[in-house]
Order: structure tokens, then C-alpha cells, then sequence
């Protein structure tokens, strides 16, 4: 089966302090691979690096058959068609669960605001939160916002 993401020798510093030192892996779809390291040991790094949050210092990072670490790539382009859940989540504050997830579909997919909105709240519901949708982030539990990042991260039917 051909890999849906390959990160190929990354290497990463911050200043002199190697964080990423020639990380190799690959995913193929529908694989579910964990990452399991000490705090500090670099996950996040190698998460951020992976959705281009971070630059690279050296390898190659191939979602599907497009080389995304190719500097001249749309960064933007890319990020959609990757899914994150930050450590912290980062759910907008100023928002709307229903905004959350639905953002991104309409500001970079296009999509129309009524269509999002259908698929949003699919999205709440499956993680359990569909009677939250009106509600802003800081009303919600830890886990509560963890669920609504993980439907924001599904929102866009990344790879
Ligand atoms: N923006 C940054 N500037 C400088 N150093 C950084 C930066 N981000 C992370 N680091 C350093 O890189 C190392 C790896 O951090 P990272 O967040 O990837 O760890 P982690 O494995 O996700 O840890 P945790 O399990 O605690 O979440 C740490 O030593 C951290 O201090
Ligand atoms: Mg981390």
C-alpha cells in the first residue's frame, strides 16, 4: 500500500539544541500510529514540523505523491489537507463551537456557510457535543474542548 504521509531524515534545532535528529516514518491510510517519547523529547516538533508550523533544517516530508516541504508549496493549500489537534487544543475563543469546526471548510475550502453548518454539526454531534454548538470554548470541560478540536481537525475530510 502506497503512504498517504512519508517524513523522510527530518531535522529539526531550536538554536544548537537538536530536537529532531533524522526522524523517518511513514502512514499508510487508515493506519493509526502512535508517537511515544518524554516530555521535551520532540512529538509536538515533529507534529508541527509534519503540518509546516515549523520549518525543517533538513529532509523531506511527502503527503501523499507532493514533496510539502518543497519551500515553494502553499502552505495554506497543504494545511488543509492535513488535520490537527493541538496539545492545547486552541479552539477560538471568540467563537462559536459551530464556528470552530466550521471555519476553516469556509475561509479556505469556500464552501458555503449553510453547508458547513449541516456538516458541523454532524461533525459535534458524532464527538458528543451537538447540544454545545452555541456555546463558546471557555464554557466547556478539558475533554469537552478536546472532542470539539478533534471534529474541527475532521472538518475539512482531511488525508
Ligand atoms: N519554539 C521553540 N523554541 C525553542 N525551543 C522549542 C520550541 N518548541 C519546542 N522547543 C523545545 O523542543 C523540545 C521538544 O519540545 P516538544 O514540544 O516537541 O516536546 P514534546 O515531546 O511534545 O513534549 P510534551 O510531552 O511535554 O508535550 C523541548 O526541549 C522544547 O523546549
Ligand atoms: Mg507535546
Amino acid at each position: 500500500m502506497s503512504a498517504v504521509l512519508r517524513a523522510e531524515g527530518l531535522w529539526k534545532r531550536f538554536g544548537d539544541q537538536p530536537v529532531l535528529r533524522g526522524v523517518s516514518l511513514e502512514l499508510s491510510r487508515h493506519e493509526v500510529v502512535a508517537v511515544i517519547g518524554s516530555s521535551g523529547s520532540g512529538k509536538s516538533t515533529l507534529l508541527r514540523c509534519l503540518n509546516l508550523l515549523e520549518s525543517i533544517d533538513d529532509g523531506r516530508i511527502l503527503l501523499g505523491d507532493d514533496d510539502i516541504s518543497d519551500p515553494r508549496v502553499d502552505a495554506d493549500r497543504v494545511r488543509s489537507r492535513l488535520g490537527t489537534v493541538f496539545q492545547s487544543y486552541n479552539l477560538f475563543p471568540h467563537l462559536s463551537l459551530l464556528d470552530n469546526v466550521t471555519l476553516a471548510s469556509r475561509v479556505v475550502r469556500r464552501i458555503p456557510r449553510r453547508d458547513t453548518e449541516e456538516r458541523g454539526k454532524v461533525l459535534l454531534d458524532r464527538v458528543g457535543l451537538g447540544a454545545f454548538a452555541d456555546e463558546h470554548p471557555d464554557r466547556l470541560s478539558g475533554g469537552q474542548q478536546q472532542r470539539a478540536a478533534l471534529a474541527r481537525a475532521i472538518a475539512t475530510d482531511p488525508e
